[in-house]
């Protein structure tokens, strides 16, 4: 099958130097796009800005803001059959970016954000018969969020991590994920490599 998997964050940039974004490393969406490489698929990978390399056999688009991975997911869309979205998109960017390094003198310490689009939602009208799998990133226990999220952005499945339990989410090499399933069905999975996740989804979304 063909997948598309987009991974890292997203860089909002405020100025030439500047720029808000989030803790993500990209190790939890290559570790995706590795092993679905590995079990015989053909993928393309939508990055952020990381410093990872690229898993053999994988086809890698580089991007640095969410307008950048949005207009690339919808590019790569019509050739796949299963979208992995474990990227963490910045959900706001700065209203403007300056042309030159903004000084500290011209700063009132206000930064104007608006909202970026959801890509998941945006992309939902163009699903068909696509499998379209969400990451869920919580700070608690991630059950009603992940639930609201796999329901409202419309997926066949959302993989919920709790970034604040050790050993999990951001920058790690392990991680311990929740499966929600759209029927109510859950899998907790145990403390496993980025990896052994990853291979544990895609036999998943083989089996969906
Ligand atoms: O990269 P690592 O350092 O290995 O860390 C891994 C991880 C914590 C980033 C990963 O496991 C993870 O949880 N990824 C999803 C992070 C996230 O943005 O979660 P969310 O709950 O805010 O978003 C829910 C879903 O909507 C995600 O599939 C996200 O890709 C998608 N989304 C979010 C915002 C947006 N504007 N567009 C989207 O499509």
């Amino acid at each position: 099958m063909n997948v598309l998997v987009t991974a890292g964050p997203t860089r909002e940039p405020i100025d030439p130097v500047r720029f808000i974004s989030n803790r993500s490393t990209g190790k939890m969406g290559f570790a995706v796009a590795q092993a679905a490489a590995e079990a015989g698929h053909s993928v393309t990978l939508i990055a952020g800005p990381v410093s990872l390399p690229t898993p053999p056999g994988v086809r890698r688009v580089d991007v640095t803001t969410a307008l950048e991975m949005l207009a690339a997911v919808e590019r790569e869309l019509p050739a796949c059959e299963i979208y992995v979205s474990a990227a963490a998109v910045a959900d706001w960017r700065p209203e403007t970016c300056a042309p030159t390094k903004l000084k500290k003198n011209v700063m009132d310490g206000v930064l104007r954000l608006v909202p970026n689009p959801d890509i998941l939602k945006t992309i939902r009208p163009l699903k068909g018969a696509r499998r379209f799998v969400g990451f869920a990133a919580e700070t608690g226990e991630p059950t009603a969020e992940a639930t609201r999220k796999l329901r409202e952005k419309g997926l066949d499945l959302i993989v919920a991590n709790d970034v604040t339990t050790p050993g999990a989410g951001f920058a790690v090499e392990t991680n311990r994920v929740t499966l929600f399933f759209p029927d109510g069905r859950r899998e907790a999975l145990p403390l496993l490599s980025k990896h052994e996740v990853a291979q544990r989804l895609i036999e998943c979304l083989q089996s969906l």
